[in-house]
């Protein structure tokens, strides 16, 4: 496997994640917030970059619009062509598009929904949503 980076937002997850996954080789955590510049990694460097609920978690933070899309500029820097941005999100289209689907960025979007498993009647009367998205942007060549 080629070398896989976690890139997370406190100091106490990198000691847990690198415990926890000791026996895997190739993996480097890194401590970083991903709403600042990211100077310390390269344009163009990573094929696939996942992203469960840090993106979701970025748009409830303060200053939400503003840092959300600092994360998403900083994702698609550091995207190589070709590659993928995956976020896996609670948050339905008209929330994360506005983030995602800059005419400055240099990929495409797409968007899909996974239904949540519980009876549609109780999202109904919960008034919850029923899906998950992911959404995934690749980065043009
Ligand atoms: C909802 S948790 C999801 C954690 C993990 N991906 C999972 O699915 O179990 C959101 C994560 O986003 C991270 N996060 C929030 N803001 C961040 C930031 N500015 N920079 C880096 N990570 C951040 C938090 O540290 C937390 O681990």
């Amino acid at each position: 496997m080629k070398e896989v980076r976690s890139l997370i937002g406190f100091n106490v997850l990198v000691e847990e994640m690198k415990e926890r996954n000791s026996h895997l080789d190739d993996m480097d955590y890194v401590e970083m917030d991903l709403t600042e510049p990211m100077d310390l990694l390269d344009s163009d460097s990573f094929t696939c970059i996942i992203d469960k609920g840090t993106l979701d978690s970025v748009a409830c933070s303060e200053q939400y619009s503003q840092r959300a899309k600092q994360m998403v500029e900083n994702v698609h820097r550091i995207l190589a062509p070709g590659g993928s941005y995956i976020c896996v999100s609670y948050a339905r289209p008209e929330t994360r598009l506005i983030y995602l689907k800059d005419p400055n960025f240099k990929w495409k979007v797409d968007t899909n929904k996974i239904a949540k498993k519980s009876s549609i009647e109780l999202f109904e009367r919960l008034d919850q949503e029923q899906f998950y998205y992911v959404y995934i942007c690749t980065k043009n060549y």
